[in-house]
């Protein structure tokens, strides 16, 4: 049957979009009706879907095939023209935003949850972009949270399953279903950006380079690009399969999951350079023979290297930065006297920042790194920007990062993540600092003194929007800072992030261990804190 039918259906508790869309246990997602309330929360505040456009792909985890279907036949019966659909489901979130943007859509449906696990015990996400390619905007999740707390109905249709598996144009209802190759065109983009020729030939002259898909949605796009257009041996690209469930993995490219390749660089005979991607293909791991590079470090080096890569030979208008990421970026800004710009955390706030052209490259702590060539981060861009910048300046990772803190000085850092903490315990924390921040500037603590301390909130300087409460900062004298925040994209209990960043100048020691050069900063944030002890951790679980 292609005519749409309405159902009844009664609100969901708690579909609240959080840093990047809507992220909750795959279970939860597959109660019957609740794709559907989200879905149509969304079509809702959009004022609708009558003849518009939509990209629709994911990153290929437990349910996410089912979660499509419902999708495009809703899409459909809510009067949809068309659904340009990745292959098989799959799409990067990078690859979703540049479809988005090439081909004009409206918006994109994006089914993900990142970098966290995946399968029916694990997680499941989905998050609406708008016609810029990025993530919706706070006053759009606004309006759909707002349509979930209310919904009475959804529209459908009653057809069976879609083959999204062959490419080419399928009627659904009065809509076209178009199934594209996922990377096709962002491949197409990246050769537009760097410079193939010269990576093609840094490879060729043996330079060993190893990437980890961690079997998520970035194996596809890595062989293509890497191993077929870039000329690397087969077997560059490692965990090349996508596979539900991550083959059991955590498809998230950090020193912790991703600890095999750390292993790897930092052995004898290991390659010369090495990365990883997560689950949907947004972040970014960058290592290199003995050395990880700290996300931080890595937005702060590719700023000031952007130049080396054809697309970005005009320089750069300006770089920005989530507030808990380090300032090391910020020092590249003010030699090349370029914007600089510091967001709460999440890439949405990005957004306008790169469509008015304030911003070319974006960075986050959390392995986020991009530019205005879409409107999300992008793991394989940060890897071929870093790959084009080795190939012009023929330097190790290692070397070309000492010359950078020899030029602009050290940032320290590491964020400690205390994961799924009791939601009260974690709120008596940052509650009692938050309840202490008026008194905290002058104070001493282990040995450092409080200059100032305040909650973090943003004036978007293109829309005049306001985010308050986007976390606590402790900033110490001589340039050291903690910040303070509960993560927005957990999904079971509160994760407490605390991130540490100690300012050493050039002419300093630019080779301590990074956790010794923190310690004092730990201690301080544990007296300031007492968060230790207020949840009974004795250590974070993460640390990167
Ligand atoms: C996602 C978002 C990022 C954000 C990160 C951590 O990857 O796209 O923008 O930095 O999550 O967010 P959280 O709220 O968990 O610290
Ligand atoms: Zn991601």
């Amino acid at each position: 049957m292609t005519t749409p039918v309405t159902r009844e259906i009664t609100p969901f508790d708690g579909q609240k979009p959080g840093t990047s869309g809507l992220r909750k246990k795959t279970k939860v997602f597959m109660l019957d009706g609740y794709v559907e309330a989200f879905v149509q929360s969304i079509f809702d505040a959009i004022e609708g879907c009558e003849g518009k456009t939509f990209v629709v792909g994911g990153d290929g985890r437990y349910f996410n095939a089912e979660a499509i279907q419902t999708i495009l036949r809703m899409a459909a019966a809510n009067g949809a023209a068309r659904c340009i659909v990745g292959q098989g489901g799959l799409l990067s979130t990078p690859a979703a935003s540049n479809l988005i943007r090439q081909r004009e859509a409206n918006g994109g449906l994006i089914l993900s949850a990142s970098h966290n696990p995946g399968g029916i015990d694990e997680d499941f996400g989905l998050k609406y972009n708008t016609a810029n390619g990025g993530p919706a905007p706070e006053s759009v999740t606004e309006r759909i949270f707002e349509n979930t707390k209310t919904i009475s109905r959804y529209m459908t249709l009653e057809t069976p399953d879609l083959d999204l598996s062959a490419l080419g144009e399928v009627a659904l209802g009065d809509m076209v279903v178009e199934v594209v190759d996922p990377v096709t065109d962002y491949a197409a983009l990246m050769e537009t950006l760097f410079d193939f020729d010269a990576i093609r030939a840094l490879i060729a002259g043996g330079f060993a380079v190893k990437f980890d898909a961690m079997h998520a949605v970035t194996g596809p796009y890595a062989h293509e690009i890497l191993e077929n257009r870039l000329g690397a041996p087969k077997g560059t690209v490692l965990n090349g399969e996508p596979k539900v469930d991550f083959g059991k993995g955590h498809p998230d490219p950090n020193p912790i999951w991703a600890k095999p390749l750390v292993d790897m660089v930092m052995s004898e005979g290991g390659p010369d350079f090495a990365a990883a991607s997560d689950g949907d293909g947004d972040r970014n791991m960058i290592l290199g023979k003995g050395v990880y590079v700290t996300p931080s470090d890595s937005l702060a080096v590719l700023a000031a290297n952007a130049h080396l890569a054809p697309g970005y030979k005009r320089g750069l208008a300006g770089v920005a930065r989530s507030m808990p990421t380090s300032r090391a970026a910020d020092r590249v800004a003010e030699k090349l006297e370029i914007g600089c710009y510091e967001t709460p955390t999440g890439w949405k706030f990005f957004g306008n920042l790169l469509d008015a052209g304030k911003a070319t490259l974006c960075g986050e702590e959390s392995a986020g790194t991009g530019s205005d060539h879409v409107r999300e981060k992008d793991g394989l861009w940060a890897v071929l920007l870093w790959l084009n910048v080795l190939a012009v300046r023929k330097m190790s990772v290692g070397d070309i990062l000492l010359d950078h803190w020899q030029t602009y000085g050290r940032n320290y850092y590491s964020r400690h993540d205390y994961e799924a903490v009791e939601t009260d315990k974690a709120n008596a924390v940052v509650d009692g600092l938050v309840a202490r921040l008026g008194d905290l500037a002058g104070t001493e603590v282990a040995g450092l003194t409080v200059e100032e301390a305040d909650q973090f909130s943003y004036l978007d300087p293109v829309d005049g929007s306001v985010s308050e409460k986007q976390g606590v900062r402790m900033m110490f004298r001589g340039g050291s800072r903690a910040v303070l925040r509960l993560s927005g994209t957990g999904t079971e209990g509160a994760t407490i992030r605390v991130y540490l960043e100690r300012y050493m100048p050039a002419e300093g020691d630019l080779q301590i261990e990074t956790q010794a050069a923190l310690a004092e900063i730990v201690q301080a944030v544990e007296e300031l804190t007492q968060l230790r002890e207020k949840t009974g951790r004795a250590e974070p679980d993460v640390m990167t």
